[in-house]
């Protein structure tokens, strides 16, 4: 499966949605998630983000973004139709330790 990771905090560019084969990204108030189990594996949605935030499972250190990926999917609500981005994505784009500024 794919997982959402840091940089998608408080940028959520959503392009990612309008490429998903199945529908399976889920959206919080400052990012997505996939759930890992409706992922087909596709690898669409990896290049079409602009912050790059969308990794493979074969991808080390990536159990804890797969984890929280699987977590808020249960939680959340489906998107499939791209939103505006976040009014100050730009200025959060590559920054680190995001996951801190909202859940920490
Ligand atoms: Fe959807 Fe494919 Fe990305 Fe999985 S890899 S989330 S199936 S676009
Ligand atoms: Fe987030 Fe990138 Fe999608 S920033 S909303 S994973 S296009």
């Amino acid at each position: 499966a794919y997982a959402v990771t840091d940089n998608c905090i408080r940028c959520k560019y959503t392009d990612c949605v309008e490429v998903c084969p199945v529908d399976c990204f889920y959206v919080g108030e400052t990012m997505l998630v996939i759930n890992p189990d409706e992922c087909i594996d596709c690898g669409v949605c990896e290049p079409e983000c602009p912050a790059d935030a969308i990794k493979p499972d074969t991808e080390p250190g990536l159990e804890g973004w797969l984890a929280l990926n699987a977590k808020y999917a249960a939680l959340w609500p489906n998107i499939s139709e791209k939103l505006d981005p976040l009014s100050d994505a730009a200025e959060w784009d590559g920054r680190t330790g995001k996951l801190e500024t909202v859940f920490g």
